[in-house]
């Protein structure tokens, strides 16, 4: 019977498509099943030395993956088909076999096992794409960690880099006020509030910071003054508007460094008046950078209080708003009205004089350090270690500091 079902399947579905092999027992089938492993088994239920359904259970092994027909005559006191499930057959047919039925069953059994071909090479290109993506990410999360580290670096060398520029108008800012002791100090004050007022107005950080340096360089132009036009251009500030070109000698002398354009221009405009009479452009109220109308109003204020010590911080303050709406922006010159009174009332802050050879670790400084020639030694808010205080005690044997240094009780 199993060789006619084998005939009659061969030469329906064409021996490219079925090669039929048989065996006379259970046990041969099942040394011979392992040996070719077939993609169906078609099998009686009565063999030789074992039932079908002992022959199914044994052939089910987990690396067997052939589909197991089995068939029966039928009995109307037996349920085969049931028998043949508990068994692990995937089919049942009953005697007298059924021609139309044999190949419907066949037929449905070999697309099946297309399907779970396709699907059996979908599913291993998917873990070849799964694999290639989990490869690619431990690459990112490696180029990731790559990038951590040179960011950390650039970090670093980005702060180093702005230290050094801090250093070098720093530098610049003490030869700037070597030839005016009289002024000593002006230049970090008139950025002190030149950065208070920018905070205040909402500017960028960017913006704030080339206002910094502006501040900390707006003199430079002077330097190529003569000595004696120096004196009188830093002391006329504080009674009218200066009139020589030192903004744009200062313009000059920075534009053409890197970093120094910004800090350039609004040094060029410090000198221009709201309503137009400035110099060197006239320009008009909100024509004038915003940096430049801060810079203008600092620098004046900072000039009235130095060539009037007499005078208290309101009556410098009257003398700026005197002019506003003529030279100064009223806004920013109400940003300074708070820089002045917020300086009032810390000026009832404690501090005392002290001589250099009293200064000691841990003293917090309540006004800058310069030397008789005008060199900025330390800052206002320098905290002393015990290097900073034998520097300073060594440099006073050079250059013999100025006057008495004030600390913060
Ligand atoms: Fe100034």
């Amino acid at each position: 019977m199993v060789k006619m079902v084998g005939k009659f399947l061969e030469s329906s579905l064409g021996p490219e498509l079925i090669e039929f092999h048989e065996s006379v027992s259970g046990e041969s089938g099942l040394h011979k099943a392992q040996e070719l492993q077939p993609d169906i088994v078609i099998c009686d239920i009565n063999l030789p030395g074992m039932n079908g359904f002992e022959f199914c259970r044994r052939i089910h092994k987990p690396d067997f993956n052939a589909t197991v027909i089995l068939m029966s005559a039928y009995d109307e006191n037996e349920d085969y088909a049931i028998q043949a499930k508990e068994a692990g057959a995937d089919a049942f047919l009953t005697k007298p076999i059924k021609k139309g039925e044999l190949l419907f069953v066949v037929n449905f059994i070999l697309r099946i096992d297309t399907l779970n071909q396709t699907v059996l090479g979908k599913n291993q290109e998917l873990q070849e794409d799964q694999r290639r993506l989990n490869d690619n990410l431990k690459d990112i999360i490696q180029m990731n960690s790559k990038l951590e580290s040179q960011n950390t670096r650039i970090s670093f060398m980005n702060k180093e880099l702005a230290e050094r520029f801090d250093s070098t108008v720093g530098l610049l800012t003490n030869i700037i006020e070597l030839n005016q002791s009289q002024h000593r100090g002006h230049s970090e004050r008139v950025a002190e509030i030149a950065v208070f007022i920018a905070q205040k107005m909402g500017l960028s950080q960017d913006s704030i910071e080339s206002l910094r340096t502006a501040a900390r360089l707006h003199e430079l132009g002077i330097v190529s003054l003569p000595r004696d036009e120096t004196v009188e251009e830093v002391f006329d500030e504080g009674k009218s508007r200066p009139v020589t070109s030192h903004p744009m000698v200062a313009e000059m002398l920075l534009k053409g460094f890197a970093g120094f354009e910004p800090v350039a221009e609004l040094i060029r405009h410090m000198h221009e008046n709201v309503d137009g009479s400035g110099k060197p452009d006239g320009l008009v109220g909100d024509q004038i950078p915003v940096g430049s109308r801060i810079l203008s109003t600092a620098s004046f204020y900072d000039h009235y209080m130095v060539a009037h010590p007499d005078n208290s911080i309101l009556e410098a303050l009257k003398k700026v708003e005197q002019s506003i709406g003529t030279w100064f922006d009223e806004n920013v010159v109400s940003f300074l009205s708070d820089y002045a009174l917020s300086q009032n009332q810390s000026g009832n802050e404690k501090t005392v004089s002290c001589s250099v050879f009293a200064l000691q670790e841990g003293m917090v400084l309540a006004s800058d350090i310069y030397s008789e020639s005008g060199i900025n030694l330390l800052r206002k808010g320098t905290v002393l270690d015990r290097d900073m205080v034998n520097k300073i005690l060594k440099f006073n044997n050079v250059d013999p500091i100025a006057g008495q240094v004030q600390v913060k009780s």
